[in-house]
């Protein structure tokens, strides 16, 4: 099936409070995680950014060795904000811990030459520090929510966790779990999808005085009771479990249980019922039972880590038997 249509969303429906967790004594003042340089990039395409985030433009843009990549740079207006580019550095450090084909590749962090930053008619400007990141031309999950069949989600889904069980065992968080920031290899999800956007992703065992610091960054719709309350010790594994909770609810009905709107979701995630589940395609009688295992709010209660999510996932589809969407 086709999706209605594709916007490219960036950060559209992020929310940054307080300080954040995960700040390390390696970010340079120049923004550049230490020591890290790829295969040089050589051309940014004149013609504008292809998608626009909170703070970073993504362009088009090739390597010396003629790859195609997405190149990640703060626009004019953010390019100087210490805050800002030690964010992007943050996101190049955990992009760098990190190998694994679910997840996106970085290829390069450095600052931009004075002649790219020419070759864009001055909108990105020379000594910019930038991502540049392999090239993920599919869009978004975000148009295909509710569009896929159930053995799609279900693939989908499978995808989705090994790559996060990868993130967590080299110790992150990604914290912004989300549609929008999972893009697909090829026009179709089937072809492969790739988790993207680790700008707040931080490391969940934190020596202190990490452990003080109150931050409550996130996408509401899709944030863990325990994110929203700015509890950086208590997140972890499991908070990015139930915002893919929230994804896969999405994927099934085409919202998030909670909706987008940012108050009803935070009422919805720290106090509300869960909705009934409305699949708009036949699911697996099991489904609802493994969403809320996935969504509880006491911690206790949800799945802990990826592969025991994975583990649930696998035996629902061996109990397979069909509900339409009421
Ligand atoms: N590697 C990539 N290849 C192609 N497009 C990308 C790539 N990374 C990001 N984009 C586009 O840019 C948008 C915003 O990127 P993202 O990393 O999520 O930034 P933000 O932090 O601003 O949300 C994405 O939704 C996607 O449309
Ligand atoms: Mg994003």
């Amino acid at each position: 099936m086709t999706p209605a249509g594709r916007i490219a969303e960036g950060s559209a429906g992020r929310v940054r409070f307080g300080a954040r967790p995960g700040a390390r004594a390696t970010d340079r003042a120049d923004g550049l995680a230490a020591g890290y340089r790829g295969d040089g990039l050589v051309a940014v395409d004149p013609s504008g950014p292809v998608a626009r985030g909170g703070t970073a433009e993504i362009w088009s843009g090739r390597t010396r060795t003629g790859t195609r990549v997405a190149v990640k740079a703060l626009g004019a207006a953010a390019s100087g904000d210490p805050s800002v580019r030690a964010e992007l550095a943050r996101e190049a450090a955990a992009l760098t811990s990190l190998d694994h084909p679910g997840v996106v590749r970085l290829v390069e962090h450095a600052a931009l030459s004075p002649a790219l930053a020419r070759s864009t008619g001055g909108r990105l400007r020379a000594a910019t520090p930038y991502l540049a990141i392999e090239w993920l031309g599919g869009g978004d999950l975000q148009s295909w929510c509710g569009w896929l069949s159930w053995p799609e989600v279900h693939a989908l889904l499978e995808d989705l966790l090994a790559a996060l069980a990868h993130v967590h065992a080299r110790g992150l968080v990604h914290r912004d779990i989300k549609p929008a920031n999972v893009l697909l290899r090829g026009r179709e999800p089937g072809d492969g999808v790739v988790l993207a956007d680790f700008q707040l992703a931080c490391p969940f065992v934190q020596a202190p005085p990490l452990l003080v610091h109150a931050d409550m960054s996130g996408t509401p719709a899709y944030m863990a009771p325990e994110q929203l309350a700015g509890h950086a010790c208590a997140v972890g594994p499991w908070t990015d479990l139930y915002a893919l909770g929230c994804l896969a609810w999405c994927l099934v009905t085409g919202v998030p249980p909670y909706g987008v709107a940012p108050d009803a979701a935070r009422r919805g995630h720290t106090g509300g019922a869960l909705p009934r589940l409305r699949p708009r395609m036949a699911v697996p009688d099991g489904l609802s039972s493994w969403l809320a295992r996935l969504l509880q709010r006491e911690l206790p209660a949800r799945y802990a880590s990826a592969d025991e999510a994975l583990h649930g996932l696998g035996e629902l589809a061996g109990a397979f038997t069909v509900r339409r969407a009421s």
